[in-house]
């Protein structure tokens, strides 16, 4: 999934700093997973891991992709005649005749079905709506299991961007239509990590996380001030499926209880000492940049006022090696990985 800061491109660089400075670890905390790809290619190396994110459909993802310990088997529902449920879910017929059109919340207030917001097309839009809810029924009629529920909620979290009317964050939608929301919504199967590890999955502010211990905190906060949560509302409320009140002309969830520390200059610096002092972790990572809101001396002095001897180092990647941007826009813009024991 294509996700703000997301580090599929670094991957690697995380590894070699991992086995530069720390033998012997077996657990990791992902504290800010995101789109779940660290977490999800740490499992595959072997790590126990423990994700968490403030976003509920990041947990959802966290939830399917590293939190399932076997391949769902859908039992329950293969006793009322589902052998394949992603293969049904994708035909479930769309008649609005059939269903009360009311509760269906996308269609009501992102599609023109139901408002001025052009984020889906309405086929689209009711097709995500029925799929959602009968998830949600399977699971309250007792027919799917914790493991099958976040499965399939998953895999319609993946399908979503692909008919999306945006250029990428949901902020905004576009005023035509583009050609991908032509597109029928198809929900895939997910590739899961499955290793044995007893991963845990986590949907909370980060500081209610700091007290568990495990070898490697990884921490990959956000950089600047543009907030996760009104960028992504739609993945969230098409997740959580609330009902929640929205306003404006993209049709936002309220988020006042999900802003973060570290995208306010204020609250930054305070947000990196509470996760450096609190942690119970001894080893610690953080992915950051050279032109996020704290300076990279500042951001340097804290994590050496907490760390072990000479323990503390800083590795800086050149951006533009790693996304394929304007040169001018990102001259000079370097990704960058903290590493230091902890005192
Ligand atoms: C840079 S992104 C992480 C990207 C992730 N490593 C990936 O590769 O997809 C930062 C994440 O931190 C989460 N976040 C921001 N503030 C948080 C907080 N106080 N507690 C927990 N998660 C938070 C955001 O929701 C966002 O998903």
């Amino acid at each position: 999934m294509r996700y703000i800061g997301g580090k599929t491109l670094l991957l690697d660089k995380i590894d070699n700093a991992i086995n530069e400075n720390c033998s012997n670890i077996h657990s990791i905390i992902d504290i800010f997973a995101g789109s779940v790809v660290v977490s999800s290619h740490l499992v595959q190396s072997g790590f126990q891991v423990i994700s968490n994110d403030i976003l509920y459909f990041s947990y959802v993802i966290q939830r399917c992709v590293i939190g399932i310990s076997k391949i769902p088997s859908f039992d329950k529902l293969k006793e009322i005649g589902i052998f394949a449920p992603l293969e049904y879910l994708n035909y479930l017929p769309i008649d609005k005749t059939d269903f009360d059109i009311q509760k269906c919340f996308i269609y009501q207030n992102y599609s023109l079905g139901g408002s001025s917001r052009m984020y889906f097309r309405e086929d689209n839009a009711l097709k995500i709506d029925i799929i959602r809810l009968t998830i949600e029924q399977w699971y309250l009629d007792g027919c799917i299991n914790d493991d099958e529920y976040f499965y399939l909620l998953a895999s319609l979290i993946y399908a979503v961007p692909y008919v999306a009317n945006i250029t990428g964050v949901y902020a905004a939608y576009l005023k035509f239509w583009d050609k991908r929301t032509y597109n029928q919504i198809v929900l895939k199967e997910i590739p899961l990590r499955l290793n044995n590890q007893n991963n845990y999955c986590y949907n909370c502010d980060y500081t209610a996380l700091l007290k568990i211990k495990a070898d490697l905190l990884y921490a990959d906060p956000p950089y600047n001030q543009r907030e996760y949560a009104p960028n992504y509302h739609l993945l969230e409320t098409i997740a959580r499926y609330d009902y929640p009140k929205i306003k404006g002309v993209s049709g936002m969830r309220e988020y006042s209880q999900m802003k973060s520390k570290f995208c306010s200059k204020k609250t930054v610096e305070e947000a990196f000492e509470t996760l450096i002092r609190d942690t119970n972790c001894n080893n610690i990572l953080i992915s950051y940049n050279n032109e996020g809101l704290i300076t990279t001396t500042r951001l340097s002095e804290i994590c050496k006022d907490y760390a072990i001897n000479d323990s503390f180092k800083l590795y800086e990647f050149d951006y533009r090696r790693y996304k394929n941007k304007i040169p001018n826009e990102t001259e000079g813009l370097k990704e960058q990985l903290y590493f230091l024991r902890r005192r």
